[in-house]
This record gives C-alpha cells, structure tokens and sequence, in this order.
C-alpha cells in the first residue's frame, strides 16, 4: 500500500485513474486547478506554477509516489504549465524521494522516422510537442522516475476531447478534417490506467512507450468513436491530409512494455470487438 499523489486528477485521464486507484489498496490524493470534479478521495487545489504551494503540498502529504498527469495540450497557458509545473513537481518529488511517473506523449516526434523506440529522440514541431519533450528532459534530473510515453487516449464510458470537439461541430454543421496522414496507437483508457497502476509497483524507471497495439490513422480512428458514439451529422466532413505544424506517423514500438508489464494493450478494435461482445 502507497501514499500516491496524482496531478491533474480533475483531466480526463486523471478523473479515472484517480477512481481507479482509489479501488485499490493505496491512499490516494489528487490535485486540481479550476475544475474539482469531487472524486472519492480528498482532491487539493493546486497551481503547479506555483514552486511554494507545490513544495507545500508535496511536503505535507509526503507522497511515496507522484504521478503526474497536470498540464495538456488545451489552455493559453500550456507551454508554461507543461515545463514550469514540470520542474517545480520533479524538484519537490526529489526532495521528499518520491518516485516520480511523468506523463509524456507521441506528439514530441515528428512522425518521419516511425515506429519510434524508447531511444528516439524528440523531434517535435509544434509548441505542445516542445514543451513535454522539454518536461521529459527535467523528469530525466529525477533518478526514480519512469516517463510514459502514450497516444490519443479514449475511453468507451466518457468521449475523450477530440471526440467531443468533432461531435459539437458536426452538429451544428462546422466543418471538420480527419486527417489521414497521422497514424497513431491510441490506447484505451482502462488499459493506460492499469498500466500507470502496474508501474507504480515496478521499479522500472526512464522512459517506456505505453500505448495500443493497433496503429491507425487519425481518420480511421475518429470514424471508427464517431460509429461507436453514433454521432450520424456528418456532412460537414472531410477526410484530408494534414499540413502545417502536424506530427505525422508517430507509431510507437511496444516491445519493451510488453517484455515489462503484463497489463494488456488491445488496440481499437479489439477494444471495439470485446465491448459489443459484453453489450
Ligand atoms: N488526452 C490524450 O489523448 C493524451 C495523449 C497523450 C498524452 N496525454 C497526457 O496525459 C495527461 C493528461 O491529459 P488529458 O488530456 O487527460 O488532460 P486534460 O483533460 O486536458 O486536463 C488537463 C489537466 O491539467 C490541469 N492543469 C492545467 N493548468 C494547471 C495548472 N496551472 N496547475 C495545475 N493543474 C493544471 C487541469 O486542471 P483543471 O481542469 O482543474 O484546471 C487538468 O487536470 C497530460 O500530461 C497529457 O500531456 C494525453
């Protein structure tokens, strides 16, 4: 049993995590910033810009470990939340000698030297991507702590962001772009929770791609949770190439997860399969 601390408990990852860890055996506490979404277990108000209230909270719950979910790719404030929050929580976490689980994503690469190993490089192109390749960097100053590296995550109870966004706009006739040049693993949400769950228990520490076996493009994947949700307005759109600032192929490998943790990674449409199978 572990005291856990979890930031960004109110994100759409967190909120679930959170319910998920607090059915296990541990003692869990989470942070929230504008948004308390009231989970089972004791949350804390929290600004991560914030080094002294960060240091406070850290040092006051003495954590054994911290996983840290705060700080997205949505917010005007992202990029400073993402590095700032990054170094005041790995500073904190080094000091109280928590073990420390960062959350990171695909969208560091590029997406031109696909399928990326744990060993590759960050090379990413837009302000998102810069700021959790740099988040990764100040993690790696914190000998106990494991980086994840996942994909777009979704969950079968509750539409992830991008789902929602489309969903809105279709409705009111906006045009939307699937993009079909992206290729990604998306990961189901109980898979990625069970995952951060078996890692808080293993000492593997440095960087580890988490994600789901299936890689499909970002057009495939929307049209496959827009059937699922039945979202049916869909005139307004379109299935196109990206160009701009877009990581591409940004297929991860998932040897080394699959060597280290037993904790399955289906991808869609397994997920899909096994869902309308129970239903
Ligand atoms: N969603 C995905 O598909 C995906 C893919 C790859 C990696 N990830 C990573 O997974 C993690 C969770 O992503 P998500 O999409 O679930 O996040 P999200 O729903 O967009 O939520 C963002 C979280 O950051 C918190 N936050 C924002 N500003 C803050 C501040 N100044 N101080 C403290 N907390 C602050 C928010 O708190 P309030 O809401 O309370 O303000 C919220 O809990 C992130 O690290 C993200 O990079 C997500």
């Amino acid at each position: 049993m572990s005291r856990i601390l979890i930031t960004g408990g109110s994100s759409y990852l967190g909120q679930h995590l959170v319910q998920l860890a607090s059915a296990s055996c541990h003692t869990i506490h989470y942070s929230y910033h504008q948004n308390n979404p009231s989970l089972p277990v004791q949350g804390h108000w929290l600004d991560i810009r914030d080094e002294t209230a960060v240091r406070d909270l850290i040092f006051s719950l003495q954590p054994e470990i911290i996983i840290h979910l705060a700080g997205s790719n949505r917010g005007s404030e992202m990029a400073s939340v993402i590095r700032q929050g990054t170094g005041n929580i790995m500073w904190a976490a080094r000091e109280v000698d928590a073990r420390l689980i960062h959350l990171s994503t695909d969208s560091i690469f590029r997406g031109d030297a696909a399928p990326y190993a744990e060993t590759a490089v960050p090379t990413p192109v837009n302000a998102y991507g810069r700021a959790k390749a740099d988040a990764e960097a100040i993690v790696q100053q914190h000998p106990n702590s494991a980086i994840i590296r996942t994909s777009l995550i979704y969950s079968l109870q509750e539409m992830d962001h991008g789902t929602r966004w489309m969903a809105a706009a279709l409705a009111k006739g906006e045009p939307v772009t699937l993009f079909s040049n992206q290729v990604r693993n998306p990961i189901w949400m109980d898979s990625l929770c069970q995952a951060i769950l078996e890692l808080t228990e293993h000492p593997y520490t440095g960087i580890l791609n988490i994600a789901g076996k299936q890689a499909l493009t970002r057009a495939d994947f929307a049209l496959k949770l827009l059937d699922f949700w039945q979202v049916h307005p869909r005139h307004s759109l379109t299935i196109a190439p990206s160009s701009g600032s877009w990581p591409l192929n940004c297929e991860l490998r998932l040897d080394r997860v699959t060597a280290v943790l037993q904790t399955p990674l289906p991808g869609v449409d397994q997920v899909l399969q096994q869902f309308s199978n129970k239903n």
